[in-house]
């Protein structure tokens, strides 16, 4: 335990009145088919990352729990989206894109009202500072403003007879069926929400199973999904993953998985699927992405740009900079300015204004990072930054690791966490390679002024990754962007187009365009007898 760290927790008292919880909030309901349902069994305590000093003590706090839900209850929620889908019949697949636009709308001004519970748990459940739980809750509220006029836009290109080699036709897209949507902890809110209003907008019921942590913030929306959308659309349950998730991939029910966490879970989960051509797959998975420092980039930039990378949220993002390769003729002075910023950085309990690093929610999590510090010391590295590795409970000081080398863990494993790992390169094949042979493929940052030099990698790095960002540190944002990943990285694309595209398929009405056909056609397009074969236009 650290004595510099020893002020990190607040008591009791020093918490904000608008941020205390009072009372440990014991989550009862789950959503299935419309109805609200009462779990009387075993619930799931919700630990915060947050202790809170009692004396000499600090005692973690326990916010709330909520529902251990079994396979029984999981599989009652399968059948409830199953019945709403109704082999593509159900009323939710069937109607327009108007109207399903309306639902979502509904349901968004609802979710609005509830910003200021859903950033409070976000606080105290993932330890995210209010800035950036903020920023998460509203990014993702601009995401389904973005979605909604995406949809329209798609529906407009669709609203049109196309004529080709004899024949017409219309091509519009239309829903899977039943998707699975998961989300990660450490964007429990919006990345969930980047699969979820995709897939119901286009048309999909869903069955939702909340992160492994970040459960509670969900709890203020339940009501909104419920009034919003038509019983089964939307069925939202809790437990553990194989128990739960794994009955409903085992039923062989679901047509789309949408799962955002670790290449490991994600293959043991699609493993047990019965049916595997009939899962359409979408998943964010690890990334180990590294930046380049070569010797003639901006200094103030790469530094600036690699602690953000590195250190937002305390490394805890998928596209986070996770091992830094920094040319050996700059390497002082880059150690030397890194360090400098880090110091900058406050740690402290996500409401503390101008926090920068907050404690982490994962169990054990601590005593992992302790164990990568570690082997790299016993192979050589040394910590580099004042305090860097001190850690009290839940919270650790990020640690800036040198010289990291191929024998260490840092150099492969993924840390998700606040270790900044430095190796020294003197030739740029040796960034390629480690690119090359590395397990992921999600993002690479490039730190360079000389053209031709930044070129070369670039060209390099294009068949290995899915963004190259130049002078930039690695993010998944603007959401209009491709956001993808090779290898263990990621299985599909998703962007706010692309996630319309990935829960739907185009089908194709086609016929010949003899004068008969033309005349029928014309008719259901005048007298409106068709839902799909029209030509209205969205405004
Ligand atoms: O954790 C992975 C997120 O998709 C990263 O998003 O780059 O906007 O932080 P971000």
């Amino acid at each position: 335990m650290s004595q510099f760290l020893e002020n990190v927790f607040p008591s009791e008292d020093a918490i904000p009145d608008q941020f205390r919880i009072s009372k440990p909030i014991e989550q009862r309901e789950y959503l299935i088919n419309g109805e609200m349902k009462t779990w009387s069994g075993n619930l799931n305590p919700v630990l915060s990352p947050v202790f809170v000093k009692e004396g000499n003590q600090y005692v973690q706090k326990i916010i709330g729990s909520t529902p251990l839900l079994t396979s029984k209850e999981s599989l009652e929620a399968l059948d409830a989206a199953v019945k709403a889908y109704d082999m593509g019949h159900g009323f939710w697949p069937t109607r327009s894109v108007t109207e399903r636009i309306e639902y979502v709308e509904k349901f968004l001004a609802a979710m609005r009202k509830q910003r200021s519970e859903v950033v409070k748990l976000l606080m105290w459940e993932i330890g995210k500072t209010l800035k950036d739980s903020e920023k998460e809750f509203d990014r993702t509220c601009d995401y389904i403003v973005d979605t909604i006029k995406a949809y329209k836009d798609l529906d407009r290109n669709s609203a049109k007879l196309i004529e080709e080699q004899g024949f017409m036709a219309q091509i519009r897209r239309v829903p899977l069926g039943v998707s699975l949507c998961m989300g990660p902890y450490n964007y429990p809110l919006n990345e969930t929400f980047t699969t979820l209003i995709p897939a119901l907008i286009m048309g999909n019921t869903v069955v939702f199973k909340p992160a492994k942590y970040g459960v509670l913030l969900v709890r203020p929306l339940i009501e909104s999904f419920r009034d919003t959308f038509p019983p089964g659309v939307i069925n939202i349950i809790y437990g553990r993953g194989r128990e739960t998730v794994g009955a409903l991939m085992e039923s062989g029910k679901i047509d789309v998985f949408a799962f955002i966490g670790t290449n490991k879970g994600a293959n043991e989960l699609k493993r047990l699927h019965p049916k595997p051509h009939r899962l359409k797959s979408i998943l964010g998975l690890d990334a180990k992405n590294p930046a380049i420092v070569l010797p003639d980039a901006d200094l103030n930039n790469a530094v600036s740009e690699c602690i953000a990378g590195s250190l937002s949220f305390n490394g805890q993002r998928c596209t986070a900079l996770k091992i830094l390769f920094v040319h050996k003729s700059i390497l002082n002075a880059f150690i030397e300015k890194f360090n400098a910023e880090i110091k900058k950085l406050k740690p402290g309990m996500p409401w503390d204004n101008g926090v920068g690093l907050t404690p982490l929610p994962e169990p054990g999590k601590v005593d992992y990072l302790r164990e990568l510090v570690e082997d790299a010391k016993a192979h050589g590295a040394k910590v580099m930054n004042e305090n860097g590795g001190e850690y009290r409970n839940t919270f650790f000081y990020p640690a800036v690791m040198y010289p990291v080398t191929e024998k260490m863990r840092l150099y492969y494993e993924e840390q998700f966490g606040p270790i900044v790992p430095i190796v020294s390169f003197d030739e740029d094949d040796e960034a390629i390679n480690y690119v090359v042979n590395s397990n992921f493929g999600q993002q690479v940052s490039i730190f360079g002024t000389d053209s031709k030099r930044v070129a070369k990698l670039m060209d390099a790095f294009v068949n290995q990754v899915g963004r190259i960002n130049l002078n930039a540190q690695s993010q998944r944002g603007p959401d209009t962007f491709p956001f993808n990943g090779r290898k263990d990285s990621a299985e599909g694309t998703l962007s706010i187009a692309d996630a319309l595209r990935v829960f739907s398929i185009r089908t194709i009405v086609a016929t010949k365009g003899t004068d008969e056909n033309k005349q029928i056609i014309s008719n259901i397009i005048r007298n409106r007898e068709s839902e799909f074969l029209s030509t209205d236009y969205i405004f």
